[in-house]
């Protein structure tokens, strides 16, 4: 395939294509690659480099230190890819993007024109990178775009195997991973475990839990469609956070105390499986009574996840601690 399209752009025509956008081997920004969305939608990467998309087994993972976070809170992001084009250098390059919030580069990593922007620097051997990220100041939820390149280094823009991060590989868009800024009043409390195609559920709060409040909220985002959402409550107590891998979900970790928890049940909205476009609000009005000033409540979501792929088919989300203000 990729051998054919070479074919078909004739060897003058692809130099004058490398030499015109070179340096795109010392990374590649969203504004200038003259591709609308470089993250967001096809073509993306496959716009100038011809080989395919997702193939080999490509796999494009983003491990970030928290999903849930304070405002301007800084965190570290691993973008890392498996498989794709073999190379015995494994080289590669990525571009990420943000709907809020900048980036800070780490080693061979360059911030965009724009902050909230980020991609590789030059043509180190490795398909591993690791950068900063800073939260925005106004809360609410994040969406983080990334794409990867497997190059083969041979100075074309052949044979090269490029994806989108999410399960699907010839997905038309990615799945993005999901990021919240909470409100003032609201704290962060551990981190989730990851749900059914590879999805990390995030659990957040837009607005400052203020006595009289009755729209304050939590919200969980990265959910599977249609399905079973269940609010864990609870005052906060001396209680030591539970793994709860003897239990069959693996990787999951319980921060609400169980003793003399409150749930309330939920359901998801409507959304794509796997790319985990669902949501799930549960509202949490703030009684206008200056008595429950300083009350502090923790919550925190499981959701009824079947493709998880644990004997106990939840996943959980991040913890949060509810302050009213
Ligand atoms: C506007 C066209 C264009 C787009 C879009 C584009 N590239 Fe490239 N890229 C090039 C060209 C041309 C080269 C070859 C430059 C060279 O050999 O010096 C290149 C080279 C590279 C290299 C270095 C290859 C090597 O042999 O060392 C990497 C890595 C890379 N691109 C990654 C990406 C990623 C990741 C994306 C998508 C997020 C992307 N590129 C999108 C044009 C593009």
């Amino acid at each position: 395939m990729s051998r054919a399209s070479h074919v078909v752009l004739s060897v003058p025509a692809a130099i004058l294509l490398a030499s015109a956008l070179h340096s795109f081997s010392a990374g590649i920004d969203p504004l200038s690659s003259g591709i609308a969305n470089l993250n967001r939608a096809l073509p993306s990467c496959g716009g100038c480099h011809l080989g395919v998309q997702g193939q080999n087994n490509l796999r494009v993972r983003v491990d970030l230190s928290a999903h849930s976070l304070a405002p301007g809170q800084a965190i570290s992001i691993t973008t890392s890819a498996t498989g794709g084009t073999t190379d015995p250098q494994l080289r590669g390059g990525f571009s990420s993007d943000v709907t809020a919030g900048t980036f800070t580069a780490g080693a061979n990593t360059r911030v965009a024109i724009r902050p909230d922007a980020i991609s590789h620097s030059q043509r180190t051997p490795g398909r591993s990178w690791t950068y900063g990220y800073v939260a925005p100041l106004s809360p609410g939820p994040v969406e983080m775009f990334v794409t990867v390149n497997t190059v083969n280094g041979d100075g074309f823009n052949s044979g090269d195997i490029w994806g989108f991060h999410g399960f699907q590989a010839s997905a038309t868009v990615p799945t993005p991973v999901r990021l919240y800024v909470n409100a003032q009043g609201v704290q962060p409390v551990g981190t989730a475990c990851a749900g059914g195609f590879g999805n990390v559920p995030v659990l957040g709060a837009r607005q400052v839990p203020q006595v009289g409040n009755q729209a304050f909220a939590v919200e969980a985002h990265g959910l599977p469609p249609g399905t079973g959402v269940a609010l864990l409550l609870n005052a906060p107590t001396n209680f030591t956070p539970i793994e709860l891998g003897p239990i069959g979900m693996a990787g999951c970790t319980l921060h609400v105390d169980p003793v003399n928890l409150v749930v309330l049940n939920g359901l998801s909205g409507t959304g794509d499986a796997q790319r985990a476009t669902a949501t799930a609000n549960f509202p949490l009005p703030i009684p206008n009574d200056s008595r429950v000033l300083g009350n502090v409540l923790v919550v925190q979501a499981a959701i009824l996840d079947l493709a998880s792929g644990r004997p106990t088919p939840i996943t959980m989300t991040n913890g949060l601690r509810v302050t009213v203000q």
